[in-house]
């Protein structure tokens, strides 16, 4: 029989920095729905991708002196890139689309062509509000307090001859789908969306730009390029093949079943995208969900305003399951959530340490302690049993169900909060049978005790599966330990209480998820991000050239010599200064007061030749008097100041003129 289909994609990432955790937050989002798509048997594609055009990538390339290509070729496929951090994560996307490829600006441009004979894409003048951050057009009505709406920063004027899409012709169908439908979800982003763009009435949007080149061209009118948008929400079709030939899975995977979005980009998603598919009068996805923002201390992250949280230091330090379960059992998916590293250890201490690796361990431990690994034939089954054991036995029976239906309905921390319940019955139900009191009358108890510990692994192993999408990695380590082979790990068999053979081995292995010690982990991360802050500062860094001009007449007032360290000693009492007794060659010594002791001690100066300006007024400092000042070279490293002596020739002889 065919498998059933299920397309899903996040949003492309805009690769004008590194990625952060907000990023990671929705990828893994969508890595856990397409692994449970999977695990329920479904022909899955996930597409994820980045989207590489636009002014700000181009004014980006600029001030790093690179290409926009050489830019975002950096930050996709580069170290610790986006490529590298997906690996990481352990996301599993079948497909990657950028949209610098051939393939996709072709489409684009055939696309854009599609629409312009259509005449739905027409020659006018944009006038308006410009939000480059965003690469967002606004008219005046939709700023907020004359600024973007979306992030709060200043817009520019613009104006422009352009192209634009009729937007306005769609809006009465796009109304219906997001009122009528359940496209958008969760719903209260319909509301948003119906009261701040639909009802003040759809204008028209501006779809080319002259005033920058990186993007794809019109290729009917030179100077144009097509606005990133277009560009953009079209990938999820054309990385499918859609009028191209590097893919051909367009028939078989459009439309999209999902896709999942940041709140920011839902009027994108959700006005936009589909007007422009009834546009090309192509089918429409089938939802759109908009879930919320990771924020830190109430606010969004974000690199500008230097509070962005990079999941390197947090998978690198808890491990990649323990980042992604957190991510996606502690906030509501459609709501914005706090972001804290208290709050992480927190939710690793107490679902994974606590409930489901002392559930782990615990009863694989019993399991060998009192059977020697392997549970004894007919133990599914015991003649008295108690109340406690149809609890934990009906709770994990129906739990594949109650998760489906929370996984159906994009509300993964439901789904998790589910499973964790059943996890929290399982550790109460080993304290209510007490296995070691059992243990200590084998001959009148052993039957009961190897039917709990079989009940134990059975609630371990349907928790298991129905965890794998979030922590897979883990979960094969549960599997290994819990003696669960692949045919008793699938969808079909969670839903079967006592699938697992009851003799299969079980083997306590290391601690799944060992606790984390709060006060120790939190000084460790502080001194991580300090010193990744500090690795992101630029390498090198040297103070602007002035460009006021001196003449030549005030140039030649400065007095250089040449000047021979006689003496060098550090200033007591002070930290910084040396007291330096020098040769000018005038046959009298000369003390030079310099604040260069972090850079120099004393004794490695004595008998080298300096460069000094000599005509300097005279200065006092911890009551010494300084005459002149050495002359160094000083830039920055990493963010630290860095200072040279000029050191020239000792051949030089003390006194000789600069000029
Ligand atoms: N390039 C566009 C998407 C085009 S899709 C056709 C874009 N890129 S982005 O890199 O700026 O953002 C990608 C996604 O990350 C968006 O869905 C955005 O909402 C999400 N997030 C960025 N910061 C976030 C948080 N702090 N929290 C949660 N998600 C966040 O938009």
């Amino acid at each position: 029989m065919e498998k059933e289909k299920f397309y899903i994609t996040t949003p492309i990432y805009y690769p004008s920095d590194k990625l952060h955790i907000g990023h990671t937050y929705c990828t893994v989002a969508t890595d856990a729905t397409a692994r449970y798509q999977r695990l329920k048997g479904r022909d899955v594609m996930f597409l994820t991708g980045t989207d590489e055009h636009g002014q700000k990538i181009e004014d980006k390339a600029r001030e790093a002196g690179v290409s926009p290509k050489e830019f975002v070729d950096n930050i996709v496929d580069g170290p610790r890139g986006v490529k590298d951090l997906w690996k990481l994560m352990n996301i599993s996307n079948d497909r990657f689309i950028r949209t610098t490829d051939e393939y996709h600006v072709k489409s684009i441009q055939k696309i854009f062509k599609k629409m312009h004979d259509k005449g739905d894409i027409y020659k006018g003048t944009y006038k308006g509000k410009y939000c480059k951050p965003c690469e967002s057009f606004w008219t005046e009505s939709q700023l907020v307090d004359g600024k973007c709406p979306d992030c709060g920063r200043e817009v520019q004027d613009a104006e422009e001859e352009a192209y634009f899409f009729r937007l306005s012709k769609y809006a009465d169908r796009v109304r219906d789908l997001l009122e009528n439908t359940d496209f958008l979800q969760p719903r209260s982003r319909v509301n948003e969306m119906v009261k701040n763009f639909i009802d003040p009435g759809l204008e028209d949007l501006c779809v080319s730009r002259t005033s920058f080149t990186w993007g794809i061209p019109v290729d009917f009118d030179p100077g144009h390029v097509v606005y990133v948008w277009v560009d953009a929400l079209f990938n999820y079709t054309t990385a499918l093949g859609f009028l191209n030939d590097q893919y051909h899975d367009y028939e078989k995977y459009w439309p999209a079943d999902v896709h999942f979005v940041g709140k920011e980009i839902v009027r994108f998603h959700s006005i936009i995208w589909p007007a422009m598919l009834m546009s090309m009068e192509m089918p429409l996805p089938k939802h759109v969900f908009g879930h919320g923002w990771l924020l830190l201390d109430g606010g969004k992250m974000s690199k500008s305003k230097g509070n962005v949280v990079d999941p390197y230091i947090l998978a690198e330090k808890f491990g990649v399951d323990a980042l992604r379960f957190f991510l996606m059992r502690t906030f509501p998916f459609g709501s914005d959530g706090n972001f804290s590293n208290e709050l992480l250890i927190q939710t690793i201490n107490t679902d994974l340490a606590n409930d489901l690796g002392n559930l782990v361990s615990r009863t694989t431990a019993m399991a060998g302690k009192y059977f020697g690994g392997a549970l004894p034939a007919g133990c599914s089954r015991c003649e008295k049993t108690e109340p406690c054991d149809g609890e934990l036995t009906a709770a994990a029976s129906a739990l594949r169900d109650v998760y489906e239906k929370n996984m159906d309905a994009f509300a993964p921390h439901t789904a998790l909060a589910e499973i964790f319940k059943v996890i929290q019955r399982a550790n109460k139900y080993i304290d209510e049978t007490a296995p070691w009191a059992l243990a200590k009358d084998m001959d009148a108890n052993g039957g009961r005790l190897a039917y709990v510990l079989y009940n134990l692994l059975e609630a371990t192993r349907i928790c298991g599966i129905l965890l794998t999408p979030f922590i897979p990695q883990s979960c094969e380590k549960l599997f290994a330990q819990i003696g669960a082979d692949a045919d008793v790990q699938t969808w079909d068999s969670a839903a079967r209480w006592g699938a697992r053979p009851e003799t299969a081995p079980v083997a306590k292995g290391e601690n799944l998820f060992p606790r984390i010690d709060m006060e120790k982990a939190l000084k460790e991360l502080d001194a991580l991000q300090e010193a990744a802050k500090k690795a992101a500062l630029p390498a090198l860094e040297v103070e602007p050239q002035l460009t006021e001009k001196v003449d030549f007449d005030t140039f030649c007032k400065s007095d250089f010599r040449a000047v021979k360290v006689k003496a060098c000693e550090a200033v007591k009492k002070s930290e910084k200064l040396l007291r330096f007794t020098l040769d000018d060659g005038t046959g009298t010594d000369r003390q030079i007061l310099s604040g260069i002791h972090k850079f120099y001690e004393p004794e490695e100066l004595v008998g080298k030749t300096l460069i000094a300006i000599v005509n300097l007024p005279p200065r006092k400092m911890m009551g010494l008097e300084s005459n002149g000042m050495l002359i160094s070279a000083v830039h920055t490293e990493k963010g630290e100041e860095k200072l040279h002596l000029i050191m020239v020739d000792d051949a030089i002889p003390a006194g000789a003129k600069l000029c």
